[in-house]
């Protein structure tokens, strides 16, 4: 029996940021940053919206989506590296407001990585029998954790949550394959200073990225059976264009396959990946039986991929 996605949800702020207004309070300019990132503008929350209320109307419209009832969660898991507070977990105060009175509930800490952490987990606990429905969410109010006179980062984050609801799937399709990875020692490159604002060593950063990104993509697609020639859509972790068409470049895949949402966005961190999922499935991009590869990184330092052939 094959675990896969059955439902996708998702929720942005209405508040967009463009890079032009960041001109007015930062020493940087649009051109800089769509040439460097990819960024135009990332959608920011309001003080009255915290991490909890995005994931949970995520969580709402995957759980519709999948065509099931919040009762019938087993399982709820989040990714984030912002929850409201240290506990209870966005995970239980989600679990709470849907109403999905029989599932367990936890938070899980991967950054830019907490959604495929969750896919991952998500579908051994299927898999195994232990939950008919897993709801995964990655959720992140990055605005509060930013420091917005550091040019450094200010520019590259947004606000958002993505949600998906792991089912049972038909023979042969669902999550093929999975890889997550960890390196502690790269910690020190990017991780919250004793105000809780992240700080980053961006080039250090960046060069992982490029590295891991294709070396994940690459060695998924082998665990999977699969070759690089057999992949249909690419949904890299969004945190910058460079770092994402390198992973392209890497898979060897045209333009057309690569999903590019990092405009709109920004790096939403462990939302990102679920973000963009959903949109190239609205937009028709993902069709049922379609091979498609998530790869994603982020702070820890941590890695991860998986190979999907997508549709129930
Ligand atoms: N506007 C204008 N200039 C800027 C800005 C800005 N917003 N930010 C930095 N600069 C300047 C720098 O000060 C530097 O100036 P200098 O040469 O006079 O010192 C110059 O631009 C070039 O800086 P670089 O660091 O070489 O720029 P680079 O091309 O490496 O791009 C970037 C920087 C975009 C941060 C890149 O390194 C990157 O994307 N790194 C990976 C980031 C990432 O993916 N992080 C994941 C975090 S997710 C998580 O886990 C929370």
């Amino acid at each position: 029996m094959n675990a896969g996605i059955i439902g996708l949800g998702k929720y942005v702020p209405e508040k967009v940021v463009t890079n032009f207004d960041l001109e007015k309070v930062l020493d940087t300019n649009d051109e800089w940053i769509r040439t460097r990132t990819g960024i135009q503008e990332r959608r920011i929350a309001g003080d009255d919206v915290d991490t909890s209320d995005m994931a949970y109307e995520a969580a709402k419209e995957a759980l519709e989506n999948a065509g099931i009832t919040p009762d019938q969660v087993g399982l709820i898991l989040v990714g984030t590296i912002t929850p409201d507070r240290s506990f209870p977990s966005v995970a239980c105060q989600i679990q709470e407001k849907l109403g999905a009175s029989n599932a367990a509930a936890m938070d899980l800490s991967a950054a830019c990585s907490g959604f495929i952490y969750a896919l991952a987990t998500a579908k051994l606990y299927v898999e195994s029998g232990n939950y008919d429905y897993v709801l995964i969410v990655g959720a992140e109010k990055l605005s509060k954790i930013t420091n917005w006179e550091d040019r450094n980062t200010a520019v590259l984050f947004g606000d958002g949550a993505s949600a998906a609801v792991v089912g049972k799937v038909s023979e042969g399709r669902g999550i093929l394959a999975f890889e997550l990875g960890a390196d502690g020692t790269g910690g020190k490159h990017l991780y919250t200073d004793e105000e809780n604002f992240i700080f980053m060593n961006g080039r250090e950063v960046f060069k992982f990225a490029v590295r891991q990104m294709g070396a994940t993509a690459l060695s998924v697609l082998e665990k999977a059976g699969l070759t690089k020639e057999d992949v249909d859509y690419l949904v890299p972790h969004q945190a910058n264009i460079r770092i994402m068409e390198a992973a392209r470049e890497r898979l060897e895949l045209p333009e057309e396959k690569l999903s590019k949402r990092i405009h709109q966005y920004g790096n939403t961190s462990s939302s990102s990946i679920g973000l963009a999922l959903k949109d190239e499935f609205d937009a028709g991009k993902i069709q049922d039986d379609d091979i498609i590869v998530l790869v994603g990184f982020g702070g820890g330092l941590t890695w991860g991929g998986a190979v999907i052939k997508w549709g129930k």
